[in-house]
Protein backbone atom coordinates (compact mmCIF):
# COMPACT_ATOMS: atom_id res chain seq x y z
CA UNK A 1 0.00 0.00 0.00
CA UNK A 2 1.16 3.43 -0.68
CA UNK A 3 0.53 5.73 1.93
CA UNK A 4 1.18 9.71 2.06
CA UNK A 5 2.85 11.73 5.02
CA UNK A 6 3.05 15.75 5.05
CA UNK A 7 5.28 17.38 7.31
CA UNK A 8 5.13 20.91 7.59
CA UNK A 9 8.50 22.37 8.12
CA UNK A 10 7.52 25.96 7.35
CA UNK A 11 7.28 28.02 10.70
CA UNK A 12 3.59 29.21 11.27
CA UNK A 13 2.15 32.31 9.22
CA UNK A 14 5.44 31.83 6.96
CA UNK A 15 4.02 34.11 4.03
CA UNK A 16 3.13 36.92 7.08
CA UNK A 17 6.56 36.44 8.28
CA UNK A 18 9.11 35.60 6.01
CA UNK A 19 7.61 37.34 2.78
CA UNK A 20 7.27 40.65 4.73
CA UNK A 21 11.25 40.29 5.88
CA UNK A 22 12.46 40.05 2.50
CA UNK A 23 9.69 42.12 0.91
CA UNK A 24 10.79 45.13 3.69
CA UNK A 25 14.63 44.62 2.89
CA UNK A 26 14.70 44.11 -0.90
CA UNK A 27 11.49 47.02 -1.57
CA UNK A 28 13.66 49.04 0.54
CA UNK A 29 17.00 48.83 -0.98
CA UNK A 30 18.62 50.49 -3.98
CA UNK A 31 18.55 48.66 -6.30
CA UNK A 32 15.22 47.01 -5.11
CA UNK A 33 14.80 42.85 -5.49
CA UNK A 34 13.00 40.15 -4.27
CA UNK A 35 14.03 36.51 -3.97
CA UNK A 36 12.20 34.05 -6.43
CA UNK A 37 10.96 31.83 -3.88
CA UNK A 38 8.27 33.85 -3.91
CA UNK A 39 7.32 33.21 -7.34
CA UNK A 40 5.32 29.75 -6.40
CA UNK A 41 2.08 30.33 -5.22
CA UNK A 42 -0.46 28.09 -6.83
CA UNK A 43 -0.60 30.36 -10.08
CA UNK A 44 3.19 30.39 -10.18
CA UNK A 45 3.73 26.72 -10.08
CA UNK A 46 1.36 26.13 -13.26
CA UNK A 47 3.02 29.01 -14.85
CA UNK A 48 6.59 27.27 -14.30
CA UNK A 49 5.14 24.16 -15.82
CA UNK A 50 3.74 25.83 -18.60
CA UNK A 51 7.03 27.69 -19.18
CA UNK A 52 8.77 24.42 -19.33
CA UNK A 53 6.45 23.21 -22.45
CA UNK A 54 7.74 26.21 -24.13
CA UNK A 55 9.70 26.19 -27.47
CA UNK A 56 12.12 28.44 -26.01
CA UNK A 57 12.81 27.15 -22.82
CA UNK A 58 15.07 23.94 -23.53
CA UNK A 59 16.14 22.96 -19.84
CA UNK A 60 13.16 20.98 -18.98
CA UNK A 61 13.82 18.98 -22.43
CA UNK A 62 17.60 18.31 -22.19
CA UNK A 63 17.63 17.14 -18.10
CA UNK A 64 14.87 14.70 -19.33
CA UNK A 65 16.94 13.53 -22.17
CA UNK A 66 19.35 12.92 -19.47
CA UNK A 67 17.67 11.36 -17.54
CA UNK A 68 16.22 8.93 -19.83
CA UNK A 69 19.38 8.03 -20.83
CA UNK A 70 21.50 8.04 -17.04
CA UNK A 71 18.84 6.76 -14.90
CA UNK A 72 19.53 3.27 -14.85
CA UNK A 73 23.36 4.35 -13.96
CA UNK A 74 22.14 6.64 -11.56
CA UNK A 75 20.32 3.96 -9.77
CA UNK A 76 22.93 1.30 -10.14
CA UNK A 77 25.79 3.89 -8.44
CA UNK A 78 23.39 4.85 -5.94
CA UNK A 79 21.13 1.90 -4.74
CA UNK A 80 19.29 4.60 -3.25
CA UNK A 81 16.30 3.75 -1.09
CA UNK A 82 15.15 7.08 -0.11
CA UNK A 83 14.63 9.64 -3.42
CA UNK A 84 15.04 13.09 -1.37
CA UNK A 85 13.83 15.92 -4.31
CA UNK A 86 14.60 19.37 -3.11
CA UNK A 87 12.33 22.08 -5.08
CA UNK A 88 10.66 18.87 -6.61
CA UNK A 89 7.58 20.91 -8.08
CA UNK A 90 5.43 18.59 -9.91
CA UNK A 91 8.21 15.79 -9.95
CA UNK A 92 7.40 14.61 -13.86
CA UNK A 93 10.88 13.90 -14.90
CA UNK A 94 11.89 12.36 -11.48
CA UNK A 95 9.61 9.19 -12.42
CA UNK A 96 12.38 8.43 -14.43
CA UNK A 97 14.75 7.72 -11.75
CA UNK A 98 12.02 6.32 -9.55
CA UNK A 99 11.34 3.84 -12.18
CA UNK A 100 14.93 3.03 -12.40
CA UNK A 101 15.44 2.52 -8.69
CA UNK A 102 12.35 0.40 -8.58
CA UNK A 103 13.24 -1.88 -11.06
CA UNK A 104 16.69 -2.08 -9.38
CA UNK A 105 14.57 -3.04 -6.51
CA UNK A 106 15.91 -0.57 -3.67
CA UNK A 107 13.36 2.23 -3.85
CA UNK A 108 11.57 2.70 -0.54
CA UNK A 109 10.83 5.96 -0.05
CA UNK A 110 10.45 9.40 -2.02
CA UNK A 111 10.43 12.80 -0.05
CA UNK A 112 9.87 15.72 -2.50
CA UNK A 113 10.66 18.81 -0.39
CA UNK A 114 8.82 22.31 -1.94
CA UNK A 115 8.21 25.77 -0.89
CA UNK A 116 4.53 25.29 -2.69
CA UNK A 117 1.61 23.04 -1.40
CA UNK A 118 -0.14 23.03 -4.55
CA UNK A 119 3.35 21.66 -6.17
CA UNK A 120 3.89 19.09 -3.00
CA UNK A 121 0.42 18.29 -3.67
CA UNK A 122 0.91 16.97 -7.59
CA UNK A 123 4.35 15.31 -7.24
CA UNK A 124 2.97 13.26 -4.19
CA UNK A 125 -0.67 12.25 -5.31
CA UNK A 126 1.27 11.56 -8.68
CA UNK A 127 3.99 9.15 -7.07
CA UNK A 128 1.25 7.51 -4.91
CA UNK A 129 -0.73 6.58 -8.42
CA UNK A 130 2.37 5.27 -10.04
CA UNK A 131 4.25 3.55 -7.30
CA UNK A 132 3.12 0.49 -5.52
CA UNK A 133 4.68 0.38 -2.02
CA UNK A 134 6.20 3.47 -2.36
CA UNK A 135 5.91 5.48 0.98
CA UNK A 136 5.62 9.27 -0.02
CA UNK A 137 6.66 11.24 3.06
CA UNK A 138 6.19 15.15 1.28
CA UNK A 139 8.13 18.31 2.91
CA UNK A 140 6.81 21.56 3.11
CA UNK A 141 9.55 23.65 3.55
CA UNK A 142 11.98 25.99 2.72
CA UNK A 143 14.93 24.85 1.78
CA UNK A 144 17.34 27.44 1.77
CA UNK A 145 16.39 27.44 5.53
CA UNK A 146 15.47 23.49 6.52
CA UNK A 147 16.53 20.98 3.95
CA UNK A 148 13.93 18.57 5.46
CA UNK A 149 16.08 15.46 4.97
CA UNK A 150 14.68 12.24 6.22
CA UNK A 151 16.91 10.77 8.61
CA UNK A 152 15.71 7.42 7.10
CA UNK A 153 18.32 4.30 7.18
CA UNK A 154 18.94 3.11 3.94
CA UNK A 155 21.29 5.04 1.08
CA UNK A 156 19.87 8.75 0.28
CA UNK A 157 19.68 9.92 -3.34
CA UNK A 158 19.20 13.77 -2.80
CA UNK A 159 18.16 14.99 -6.26
CA UNK A 160 17.96 18.90 -7.30
CA UNK A 161 16.75 19.05 -10.74
CA UNK A 162 15.68 21.95 -13.34
CA UNK A 163 18.82 24.02 -12.72
CA UNK A 164 17.18 25.71 -9.65
CA UNK A 165 20.51 25.92 -7.90
CA UNK A 166 20.76 28.44 -10.28
CA UNK A 167 18.27 30.51 -8.75
CA UNK A 168 20.49 31.00 -5.61
CA UNK A 169 22.71 33.74 -5.01
CA UNK A 170 26.99 32.68 -5.24
CA UNK A 171 26.93 33.06 -1.13
CA UNK A 172 23.72 31.44 -1.03
CA UNK A 173 24.93 28.82 -3.15
CA UNK A 174 28.04 27.91 -1.37
CA UNK A 175 26.38 27.97 1.90
CA UNK A 176 23.73 25.70 0.52
CA UNK A 177 25.89 23.33 -0.88
CA UNK A 178 27.72 23.21 2.22
CA UNK A 179 24.69 22.11 4.29
CA UNK A 180 23.39 19.32 1.61
CA UNK A 181 27.27 18.23 2.20
CA UNK A 182 27.05 18.39 6.49
CA UNK A 183 23.59 16.48 5.84
CA UNK A 184 25.15 13.00 3.84
CA UNK A 185 26.16 10.31 4.89
CA UNK A 186 28.77 7.85 3.70
CA UNK A 187 26.11 6.02 0.97
CA UNK A 188 24.80 8.81 0.41
CA UNK A 189 24.73 11.26 -2.96
CA UNK A 190 23.84 14.21 -4.54
CA UNK A 191 22.39 14.61 -7.86
CA UNK A 192 22.19 17.95 -9.35
CA UNK A 193 21.10 19.81 -12.38
CA UNK A 194 22.72 22.79 -13.88
CA UNK A 195 22.20 24.57 -16.63
CA UNK A 196 25.28 25.45 -19.10
CA UNK A 197 26.59 28.79 -20.63
CA UNK A 198 25.65 28.61 -23.84
CA UNK A 199 24.97 31.03 -26.68
CA UNK A 200 23.27 34.43 -24.96
CA UNK A 201 20.20 34.40 -27.64
CA UNK A 202 19.67 30.99 -27.06
CA UNK A 203 19.67 31.98 -23.34
CA UNK A 204 17.36 35.43 -23.47
CA UNK A 205 14.80 33.26 -26.06
CA UNK A 206 14.15 30.89 -22.68
CA UNK A 207 13.70 33.44 -20.40
CA UNK A 208 11.78 36.15 -22.67
CA UNK A 209 9.51 33.29 -24.87
CA UNK A 210 7.32 35.10 -27.71
CA UNK A 211 4.16 34.07 -26.04
CA UNK A 212 4.66 36.12 -23.13
CA UNK A 213 4.47 33.22 -20.49
CA UNK A 214 7.67 33.79 -18.53
CA UNK A 215 6.54 37.71 -18.24
CA UNK A 216 3.24 36.38 -16.90
CA UNK A 217 5.55 34.42 -14.33
CA UNK A 218 8.12 36.65 -13.22
CA UNK A 219 4.77 39.48 -12.51
CA UNK A 220 3.54 36.79 -10.53
CA UNK A 221 5.21 38.17 -7.68
CA UNK A 222 3.88 40.96 -7.99
CA UNK A 223 0.51 39.33 -7.50
CA UNK A 224 1.71 37.33 -4.53
CA UNK A 225 2.74 40.55 -2.69
CA UNK A 226 -0.99 41.92 -3.66
CA UNK A 227 -2.49 38.85 -1.99
CA UNK A 228 0.07 38.46 1.11
CA UNK A 229 0.87 41.89 2.35
CA UNK A 230 -2.47 43.62 0.67
CA UNK A 231 -0.21 45.62 -1.66
CA UNK A 232 -1.47 47.52 -4.90
CA UNK A 233 0.39 46.61 -7.53
CA UNK A 234 -0.91 47.12 -11.01
CA UNK A 235 0.50 44.40 -12.10
CA UNK A 236 0.62 46.18 -16.21
CA UNK A 237 2.33 49.07 -15.13
CA UNK A 238 5.45 46.79 -15.17
CA UNK A 239 7.35 45.20 -17.69
CA UNK A 240 9.24 42.14 -17.80
CA UNK A 241 13.11 42.29 -18.73
CA UNK A 242 15.16 39.23 -19.17
CA UNK A 243 19.22 40.23 -19.29
CA UNK A 244 22.27 38.32 -20.17
CA UNK A 245 24.71 39.14 -17.46
CA UNK A 246 28.17 37.80 -19.46
CA UNK A 247 30.21 38.98 -16.49
CA UNK A 248 28.94 37.02 -13.74
CA UNK A 249 27.41 34.44 -16.57
CA UNK A 250 23.46 34.23 -15.05
CA UNK A 251 20.21 35.47 -16.96
CA UNK A 252 18.65 37.91 -14.64
CA UNK A 253 15.24 38.53 -14.49
CA UNK A 254 13.66 42.36 -13.65
CA UNK A 255 10.67 43.90 -12.95
CA UNK A 256 10.96 47.80 -14.80
CA UNK A 257 8.45 50.29 -14.35
CA UNK A 258 6.58 51.76 -16.68
CA UNK A 259 5.74 54.99 -15.10
CA UNK A 260 6.25 57.17 -12.24
CA UNK A 261 4.27 55.30 -9.43
CA UNK A 262 3.86 54.71 -5.63
CA UNK A 263 2.64 51.45 -3.83
CA UNK A 264 1.14 51.03 -0.64
CA UNK A 265 1.98 47.91 1.01
CA UNK A 266 0.08 47.73 4.40
CA UNK A 267 1.64 44.29 5.31
CA UNK A 268 5.44 45.82 5.81
CA UNK A 269 3.10 49.00 6.32
CA UNK A 270 5.49 51.54 3.90
CA UNK A 271 4.62 52.80 0.35
CA UNK A 272 7.24 52.38 -2.25
CA UNK A 273 8.33 54.56 -4.62
CA UNK A 274 9.12 53.19 -8.24
CA UNK A 275 10.53 55.83 -10.91
CA UNK A 276 9.46 55.42 -14.56
CA UNK A 277 11.97 52.81 -15.91
CA UNK A 278 13.49 51.77 -12.71
CA UNK A 279 13.70 47.77 -12.41
CA UNK A 280 13.62 45.42 -9.44
CA UNK A 281 15.18 42.24 -10.03
CA UNK A 282 13.17 39.25 -9.21
CA UNK A 283 15.33 36.45 -10.17
CA UNK A 284 19.16 35.18 -11.39
CA UNK A 285 19.59 32.13 -13.06
CA UNK A 286 23.34 30.88 -13.63
CA UNK A 287 24.80 28.73 -16.00
CA UNK A 288 27.70 26.82 -15.31
CA UNK A 289 30.60 25.32 -16.70
CA UNK A 290 31.76 21.76 -15.84
CA UNK A 291 34.92 22.89 -14.21
CA UNK A 292 33.55 25.73 -12.33
CA UNK A 293 31.39 23.64 -10.89
CA UNK A 294 33.08 20.45 -10.10
CA UNK A 295 35.14 23.33 -8.00
CA UNK A 296 32.41 25.00 -6.15
CA UNK A 297 31.36 21.36 -4.82
CA UNK A 298 34.77 20.39 -4.07
CA UNK A 299 34.94 23.58 -1.95
CA UNK A 300 31.77 22.58 -0.21
CA UNK A 301 32.91 18.59 0.44
CA UNK A 302 31.76 17.33 -2.26
CA UNK A 303 33.36 14.53 -4.97
CA UNK A 304 31.87 14.62 -8.38
CA UNK A 305 31.96 10.81 -9.72
CA UNK A 306 29.76 11.53 -13.07
CA UNK A 307 28.84 14.13 -15.38
CA UNK A 308 26.14 13.64 -18.06
CA UNK A 309 25.03 16.49 -20.82
CA UNK A 310 22.27 16.18 -23.54
CA UNK A 311 23.89 15.51 -26.70
CA UNK A 312 23.37 19.31 -27.33
CA UNK A 313 25.34 19.86 -24.76
CA UNK A 314 23.00 22.54 -23.09
CA UNK A 315 22.46 21.01 -20.05
CA UNK A 316 24.33 18.81 -16.93
CA UNK A 317 23.69 16.39 -14.50
CA UNK A 318 26.59 15.30 -12.50
CA UNK A 319 26.33 13.13 -9.22
CA UNK A 320 28.80 13.80 -6.18
CA UNK A 321 29.30 11.89 -3.11
CA UNK A 322 30.62 13.12 0.02
CA UNK A 323 34.56 13.78 -0.38
N1 LIG B 1 12.38 20.44 -10.01
C1 LIG B 1 11.31 20.84 -10.90
C2 LIG B 1 10.71 22.19 -10.54
C3 LIG B 1 11.63 23.38 -10.72
S1 LIG B 1 10.78 24.90 -10.38
C4 LIG B 1 11.83 20.83 -12.32
O1 LIG B 1 12.99 20.55 -12.51
O2 LIG B 1 11.04 21.08 -13.23
C5 LIG B 1 11.50 25.32 -8.84
C6 LIG B 1 10.77 24.62 -7.69
O3 LIG B 1 11.49 24.92 -6.50
C7 LIG B 1 9.33 25.13 -7.49
O4 LIG B 1 8.46 24.06 -7.29
C8 LIG B 1 9.43 26.02 -6.26
O5 LIG B 1 8.24 26.03 -5.50
C9 LIG B 1 10.59 25.37 -5.52
N2 LIG B 1 11.33 26.32 -4.69
C10 LIG B 1 11.87 27.51 -5.08
N3 LIG B 1 12.52 28.09 -4.05
C11 LIG B 1 12.37 27.23 -2.99
C12 LIG B 1 12.82 27.25 -1.63
N4 LIG B 1 13.54 28.28 -1.18
N5 LIG B 1 12.50 26.20 -0.84
C13 LIG B 1 11.77 25.15 -1.31
N6 LIG B 1 11.32 25.08 -2.59
C14 LIG B 1 11.62 26.10 -3.41
C1 LIG C 1 13.22 26.92 -11.45
N1 LIG C 1 14.29 27.55 -12.22
C2 LIG C 1 15.38 26.64 -12.49
C3 LIG C 1 13.82 28.24 -13.45
C4 LIG C 1 15.02 28.82 -14.22
O1 LIG C 1 15.14 28.51 -15.40
O2 LIG C 1 15.85 29.50 -13.62
C5 LIG C 1 12.82 29.34 -13.13
C6 LIG C 1 12.46 30.12 -14.32
N2 LIG C 1 12.52 31.42 -14.42
C7 LIG C 1 12.12 31.79 -15.61
N3 LIG C 1 11.81 30.74 -16.31
C8 LIG C 1 12.00 29.67 -15.52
Amino acid sequence: MTTIQIDRRLPEEFFATALRADALAGLTATPKSLPPKWFYDERGSELFDKITLLDEYYPTRAEREILAAAAGQIAAQTGAATLAELGSGSGDKTRLLLDALAAAGTLRRYVPVDVSEAALAVAATRMTERYQDLAVHAVLSDFTAHLGLPGDPGRRLVVFLGGTIGNLLPAERAEFLARVRAELRSGDALLLGTDLVKDPAVLVAAYDDAAGVTAEFNKNMLRVLNAELGADFDVDQFEHVAVWNAEAEWIEMRLRSLADQTIHVPGIDRTVRFAAGEEMRTEISAKFRREGLAAELAAAGLAMRSWWTDAGGRFGLSLSVPA
